[in-house]
């Protein structure tokens, strides 16, 4: 299927809003904060290549970009929008990261990285429940085996306080249907079906818009 015939939920939930992203993620939702936390998790390494699936505009790039310069970074994402603002954002910034517009899928595995670390934030929310488990089948297959796979995004929604906001913010933008079984904590035992051991929900974040919650997981040694 071609890019343009498979639709997808932009960044803030509608096109138009794009251009707003960066702010409200930046207000809203502790963002240098979580993104401190994954990078930590990430641990990159100068030879590390590192896979970001639906990478938006780019700030986990340039984040990582300066923790991390000897990296390799290839981000990939459906949104052309959010493909030219993260190039031009990463660009000003001096990094050298790749962006390509797509899906994740078995052709642009095999065309663009062959990663040790597989990310993801703030994606899985946004995409219907069979997306959910294909993006994460994808990265299992995308990653090496002992290679690691970090989430960052909206998780189990413990208390009422949290799930009252996720409601009011995320759930306004992004609908119901889609957002809903992570607030019920679907993620893990979806990375776990997907094939990854280990996985844990390694810390969990209150924003004023929910819970975001750091996932981690490994592809087994030996497995291909
Ligand atoms: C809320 S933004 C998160 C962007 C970025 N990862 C970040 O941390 O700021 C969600 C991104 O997922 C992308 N996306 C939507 N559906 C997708 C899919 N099926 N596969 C991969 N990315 C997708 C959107 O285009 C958007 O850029």
């Amino acid at each position: 299927m071609s890019i343009d015939a498979q639709s997808h939920t932009p960044p803030l939930g509608h096109g138009a809003l794009t251009p707003f992203y960066d702010i409200v993620i930046a207000l809203m939702t502790r963002e240098r904060y979580w993104r401190e936390r994954l990078i930590k998790r990430l641990a990159p390494q100068p030879g590390d290549v590192i896979l970001d699936v639906g990478s938006g505009t780019g700030s986990l790039a340039v984040a990582l970009h300066k923790a991390e310069p000897r990296a390799v970074y290839v981000g990939i994402d459906p949104d052309a929008e959010a493909v030219a603002r993260a190039r031009h954002k990463n660009k000003k910034a001096g990094s050298s990261a790749q962006f390509v517009r797509g899906f994740l899928s078995e052709d642009a595995i095999a065309a663009y990285a062959h990663p040790n670390k597989v990310v993801s934030s703030l994606v899985l929310h946004q995409v219907p429940l069979e997306e959910k488990k294909r993006i994460l089948r994808q990265m299992y297959e995308a990653v090496e085996p002992g290679g690691l796979v970090c989430i960052a995004d909206y998780g189990q929604q413990r208390s009422w306080r949290m799930r009252l906001a996720f409601r009011r913010t995320v759930q306004q933008l992004d609908g119901v249907e889609d957002t809903q079984p992570n607030a019920d904590g679907i993620l893990a035992p979806l990375m776990a079906d997907a094939g990854l051991a280990d996985v844990d929900e390694a810390e969990r974040i209150n924003t004023m818009t929910g819970t975001i919650s750091l996932y981690v997981g490994h592809k087994p040694l030996g497995r291909c």
